[in-house]
Formats: structure tokens, sequence, C-alpha cells
């Protein structure tokens, strides 16, 4: 198989950990950042170092020309319409909490629903509660059946709820790895008039993205998990959704005008981007949107699913393990959450360390997931297209040899 990269752009991989070479499975956590990524920061602040949108000097115009071409490239991206719909945020969480405090507090009203699925990322849900709270809102969560699927048969039966004005879903979870049916999904709420929030966190790094396809009102991702930097992430939504929300936070730049009685709005996107941006972070996520182009999205999708395939068949055959989610590779990404009978996730997780093997344990923010699995934390591996089979041999090597320290 032709390698989809060249390790040269990944130096961080060339090194050894406690003697061993550095695998590094915790891309769900944040992903590896690419060479050119690191490059196009380096010469942001090497080469033309200004604030954007208010320089008439020559660095300042280089400097807004790239942060605006990043915008660019984000909305081809992920194919929205129009640049004006992409809103640069801090991360994820950024991006789901500006929708709650700025379309949820002005549509929802008391008793009104916001209906979530119980795989959510806390970041999609602690939002919602303390709107909730705010507004006097009703929370519902769908469920899972067996194989970690959301259960679509109740979610059409929770829908005929007239009071569900908003739904909030993982476009795949960080936990079990579902990928769950988003357009579909959006396209009943939307017969029932409600919006929907689609968290791409862990999706937009491993498949291609079309939101229009999707129809997704709003559609949120984050940038260190698909080889960007941290500090930046995405907000995309329906202009004229966004034409009608108030702004989220005041300051410069979001304004068209200031005076001592009040103000009026910047045009989109700048109406919800107050204060300096993160400039150096949008041209790294531009570069980061620029290296997966290279590679192309729909390669990186059945890389991974090779490697995927390889690694379900693997772990599903050590005796003792238990894999939480789907167990084949259809409709799934590659996070794969498991337990080993006997030993604690956390104490996998250190003795996996010692041997250079970087996972996660935990409960992956996902607590009311948890709960429903009656775990209270499972040891999670996530590839990327940069990992290798070796990776999968090494952390089952890695596995049997936890086993046979806690026999
Ligand atoms: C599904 C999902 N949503 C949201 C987030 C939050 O991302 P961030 O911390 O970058 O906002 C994560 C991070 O782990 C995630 O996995």
């Amino acid at each position: 198989m032709k390698a989809l990269f060249s390790t040269a752009d990944f130096p961080i991989l060339d090194q050894r950990v406690y003697g061993h070479p550095l695998t590094y499975l915790d891309s769900a956590n944040t992903s590896l950042t690419p060479d050119p990524v690191l490059q196009s920061m380096d010469e942001y602040y090497r080469e033309y170092n200004a604030n954007i949108h208010r320089a008439v000097y020559p660095l300042g115009e280089k400097a807004t020309l790239e942060h605006e071409n990043a915008r660019e490239k984000l909305r081809q991206f992920i194919k929205a319409e129009s640049v004006q719909e992409i809103i640069f945020t801090r991360n994820a969480t950024e991006g789901i909490n500006l929708v709650a405090k700025t379309w949820g507090k002005q549509n929802l009203k008391q008793g009104d629903t916001i209906l979530l699925s119980i795989m959510e990322h806390h970041s999609n849900i602690v939002p919602w509660q303390m709107l909730a709270q705010e507004n006097g809102l009703e929370i519902q969560y769908l469920g899972i059946n067996h194989e970690g699927r959301l259960d679509l048969e109740e979610y059409n039966s929770l829908l005929k709820n007239e009071k569900i004005r908003m739904v909030g879903v993982t476009h795949q979870s960080n936990v079990l790895g579902t990928i769950n049916p988003v357009k579909e999904m959006i396209q009943l709420a939307h017969e029932q008039g409600s919006k929907v929030l689609v968290d791409g966190a862990q999706a937009v790094p491993h498949m291609p993205i079309d939101v229009q396809y999707l129809s997704a009102d709003f559609y949120v991702f984050t940038g260190h998990k698909m080889c960007g930097p941290t500090g930046i992430g995405v907000l995309y939504a329906k202009k004229t959704l966004l034409e009608e929300m108030p702004p989220f936070l005041g300051g410069g730049e979001m304004i068209r005008t200031v005076t001592t009685e009040g103000s009026t709005w910047n045009d989109l996107p700048y109406k919800f981007e107050a204060g300096t941006p993160h400039i150096s972070g949008a041209i790294g996520l531009g570069a980061a949107v620029d290296y997966l182009n290279a590679l192309d999205m729909t390669a990186v999708q059945s890389a991974e699913k090779r490697l995927l395939d390889y690694a379900l068949k693997q772990v599903q055959n050590l005796h003792g393990l238990r894999l939480y989610g789907p167990q084949e590779s259809d409709m799934r990404g590659s996070a794969l959450s498991f337990s080993l009978e006997g030993i604690h996730p956390h104490d996998i997780a250190t003795l996996l360390a010692e041997q250079g093997i970087c996972v996660r344990a935990g409960h992956h923010c996902a607590q009311p997931l948890m709960r429903h699995l009656e775990v209270p934390a499972t040891v999670r591996a996530s590839l990327a297209f940069y990992n290798t089979q070796e990776d999968i041999d090494r952390l089952l090597t890695g596995l049997k040899s936890v086993q046979q320290k806690f026999l």
C-alpha cells in the first residue's frame, strides 16, 4: 500500500520513550501536527506578524489575506455556501456555547425541549444544561442499542414531542466510534420544526464533510483534532440563522459603529468574532486543510478503515478484552474503547505508557454515556492516518504484557 503521507512530516514520531519507539494512539484526544502546519505558523510570526483587518502596511495586508484565505479553505473543506458562514472560535466547545448563548437564548422558551444523544461529549451537554436552567427548558436523552448505535425508532417517537426545538448530536462518538446517521436525523428533525447542531469534532478529521448535503443548521469542529493547532475551531451555521442571532461576545471587530449610547453590529462572520483572533491558529488550520486535501479525505477514510479492520480483528481476539461500540467497521470510526477483565483502565494506560504507547483512560468527557454503559472508565486507543499496523501490533503486545503482570 502506497503511504498516504511522509513520515518526515511528523518528526515527533521519531523518538523513543523509556527506550521504546513512540506509539501514538490518542488522536481522538488531539492529533499530531505535521511540519507544513508548524511552518505556516512560524512564517506568520517570522515574516508577517501583524494584526488583521486594521493595518494598511504590507505586513498587515498579508496577515489579513492569509487569515481570510484560511476561512475560504475551511469553507471549501466542509462545502459551506459562503465564507460568512464560517465563524472562527477557540474550539468545538466554544462553538456550542456560542449557539446555546445566542440562538438558544433567543429562540428557546420555557417548556421547550432539547434532545441530546446519550453519547454526547460534555461540551454538547453542559452548555445546554446551563441554558435549560436559565430559560426553563427540558432536556431529553436519546439512548443507544446493544451495539452502541442510536435507537432511531426511539428518535422518531421522541421527535413527535412538538416541544423539541433543538437536537444536539455528535457525528462520530469519541468513545464508541459510532458514526451517526446525521443526514437522516436532520431531515426528520426538520420535518418536526426542530433545528440540529452536529458536533463534528471527531468526524471532520476522518471523512469528507458536506454541510449543505447534510443540511446541518449548526456544525462545530476543532482544529487540534484535524492536524491543526490548539485554540482554534470553527462554527458553521446557516447564514439565515447567523443573521438573526444576537452577537456572542462584545468588543472590537464585531461592531460597525459605537457611540456612547450603544453599538451596531458588523457583517458576518465578524459579528461573532470579537477581539483580536488567533491569527496564527487560523493560518495553521488553513495549512492543516491544505495538508488533508493533499492526502484526499476519501483516501484518508479508506486507509483508516483498512487499519480499523485490522485493529478490530486483533483486539477482538484478545481474551478478556471487552470492546464497546460497534464491532464491525461499517459506520464506525477508529476510536476503540475497551476494558480488560480484572484490570483498572488507568493501570492499563500507565503500564502501556511505560512501553511508549499513548492511549487515554477515563470517562472521555462522556460521563452520562459511561453511566449508561455501567462502567466508570474505559481505555481508548484511537487511530489516525499516520498510524500503522505495527502500532496496533505494539498495542496488542503491550496489552498482553499488562495481562501477564496481573495474572
Ligand atoms: C465529540 C467531541 N466533541 C467535542 C469535543 C471538544 O473539543 P474541544 O475541547 O477542542 O472543544 C471533543 C474533544 O474531545 C470531542 O471528542
